[in-house]
């Protein structure tokens, strides 16, 4: 696919087939994370992939936000837990950039995986302290995002379906809502 048609036709995967992603393709999509761009080319980001589907179904219920929430990682061949080391990003304007340089990191990932009809979705509602217990992730590292990664199913399950829905998927702004020309003009 070009690069165009990707981003045109990416969209959130909650749902996945029991086909296992390779791993000549998970390579292509770890690469991608590598190789993205950062704040004084400082990397600070790093990934921690579970791909034994008990550990998998296991991280599932212990990400912890009400039960349910995103529990549907459980279907998923790999699962990605973005990372990051806040010390080795920088800060500037007051901004901490560990969380923009983990999330084209991660981004660059997903976008590689669907060129390859792998399916992801970002994941912030998690708890963080149960996800750094449950991987024993140290107290100076902070946990960015989640991702599943896996082949689309074609059933869609009515969570899915209700996530969808609740998130307004589909929509966007339309560009005079989010672009000005030459200044600040909204
Ligand atoms: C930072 C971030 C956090 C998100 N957190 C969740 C989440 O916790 N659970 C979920 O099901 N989707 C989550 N999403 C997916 C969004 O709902 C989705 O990207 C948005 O509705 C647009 O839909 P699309 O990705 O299908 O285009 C998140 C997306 C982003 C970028």
């Amino acid at each position: 696919m070009e690069l165009h048609e990707i981003i045109l036709s990416r969209h959130s995967v909650r749902d996945f087939s029991e086909e296992p992603i390779k791993d000549s393709e998970l390579e292509i999509i770890l690469e991608a994370g590598r190789l993205a761009p950062s704040a004084q080319n400082r990397q600070c980001w790093r990934y921690i992939v579970l791909q034994d589907r008990s550990n998998i179904k296991s991280f599932a219920r212990h990400i912890g936000l009400l039960g349910t929430v995103n529990f549907f990682i459980a279907g998923a061949p790999v699962v990605i837990v973005a990372c990051a080391e806040p010390k080795r990003s920088t800060k500037l304007n007051g901004q901490d950039y560990y969380l923009v340089d983990t999330a084209i990191s991660f981004q660059q990932m997903m976008l590689a995986a669907w060129s390859l009809g792998i399916g992801s979705c970002w994941l912030a509602a998690f708890n963080e302290g149960s996800v750094r217990k449950y991987l024993g992730i140290p107290d100076n590292i902070r946990v960015v995002g989640i991702s599943p990664f896996g082949y689309p199913r074609d059933k869609k399950s009515l969570y899915s379906i209700a996530a969808k829905s609740f998130a307004g998927s589909n929509k966007r702004l339309a560009k005079e809502q989010i672009i000005t020309k030459e200044k600040w003009n909204f």
